[in-house]
């Protein structure tokens, strides 16, 4: 396993918040529904996906959708070192967390993947960008303060950029996008729970193409 620095990181994870204004939040309970939805969110124009590590089938769905075609697949809710390992070893090609500690840090610079680590406030950011780390989650976005805070950051740091999810929704995020410090964000909103139950593909690929239409 190749080693990755927090300056290749950040310039990785840049690149992925270049490539489409939203990065679906998967929480996913049936590893029946991986591929298909995946195959809508990337259809309908968003590449990159976050896999929550929040369900028990989290890492066969990383699997599966790794196969995609066009996706690009990352491993969220990365709290233990542990998950750092199963992340990699299921093929995440990046990592999401909602906050930021040492060891975590650690274990994906070890091994090799790339972490969008998540801030809330002006130190921790700071904290961040001393280590190296310039492209951050804002996370819970809404309930820390909105776009108006992330505003408000971007002229005492305006090297962070920013990635916010938690709240997030298409009626919100162009204010959050039209911040100079925010290049995407993150949210569920476009793989509602209901819609995946369904298997209502289509619905899917049209709030992606929706939200990139409106937001791009
Ligand atoms: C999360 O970690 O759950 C994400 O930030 C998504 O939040 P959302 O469901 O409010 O979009």
């Amino acid at each position: 396993m190749t080693k990755i620095s927090a300056f290749e990181s950040s310039k990785r994870n840049l690149e992925l918040c270049m490539m489409a204004p939203v990065i679906p939040v998967l929480i996913i309970e049936d590893l029946s529904t991986a591929k298909n939805l995946g195959e809508a969110l990337v259809a309908g124009g968003l590449p990159v996906l976050e896999v929550t590590l929040r369900t028990d089938c989290a890492l066969d769905v990383i699997s599966e959708m790794a196969k995609i075609k066009g996706g690009i697949v990352g491993a969220g809710t990365l709290i233990t070192c542990q998950d750092v390992k199963n992340a990699v070893n299921a093929g995440a090609t990046f990592g999401v967390a909602p906050g930021a500690t040492d060891k975590l840090i650690a274990a994906c610079e070890e091994a090799g993947l790339p972490l969008l680590a998540g801030a809330t406030s002006a130190s921790e950011a700071m904290k961040l960008l001393e280590r190296g780390y310039s492209v951050q989650k804002f996370f819970p976005a809404q309930a820390a303060g909105g776009a108006a805070f992330l505003k408000s950051l971007s002229s005492p740091l305006p090297q962070i950029t920013f990635c916010p999810t938690g709240g997030v929704s298409l009626e919100n995020a162009k204010d959050y996008l039209d911040s100079s410090n925010v290049k995407c964000v993150g949210g569920s909103w476009v793989a509602p729970k209901d819609a995946i139950k369904n298997r209502d593909w289509d619905q899917i690929q049209q709030l992606a193409s929706d939200s990139v239409r409106v937001l791009s």
